[in-house]
């Protein structure tokens, strides 16, 4: 699995630290979209799903949250509770986005815009194209 945890710079200052990404410098792709999960409540989890094409690199800029990936063998949990590390998430990965802490940020940059059509919300449908692809 080609998921795996970025570090990005942090600029510490005595009036508070800085952190940045650039598209194709820090992460592996273009930037079109960024969106956010926020207010989730205790217990609830987000995603359930894979994308066929976007690729997407997730930060917890506050609180924290566990991902749970799945290339449609092995199954992997990333953690993440730091603003200047972010989980880079290719397509064909199933994720779940679960453990939200109170007042958790979860931003989220994504290499194509909107397209319903880019999901996958059946894990079976994913294993099948997943396990043919290798
Ligand atoms: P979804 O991606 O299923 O959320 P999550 O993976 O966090 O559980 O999206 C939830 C809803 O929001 C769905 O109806 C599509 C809509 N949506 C947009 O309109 N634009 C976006 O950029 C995203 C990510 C979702």
């Amino acid at each position: 699995m080609v998921s795996r945890i970025i570090e990005l710079p942090k600029i510490e200052d005595q009036r508070g630290n800085l952190s940045f990404y650039e598209s194709l410098s820090h992460i592996p792709f273009e930037i079109k979209r960024a969106y956010w999960i926020y207010d989730v409540p205790g217990g609830q989890t987000r995603g359930g799903h894979s994308f066929k094409v976007q690729h997407e690199f997730i930060i917890a800029l506050s609180g924290s949250f566990d991902v749970k990936l799945n290339d449609g063998v092995s199954e992997v949990t990333y953690s993440l509770n730091r603003s200047y590390y972010g989980l880079y998430v290719p397509n064909m990965i199933w994720r779940e986005m679960l453990n939200f802490s109170t007042n958790s940020l979860a931003l989220i940059v994504s290499s194509t815009t909107y397209s319903e059509t880019d999901y996958l919300r059946d894990f079976d449908e994913f294993q099948k194209l997943a396990t043919n692809e290798k």
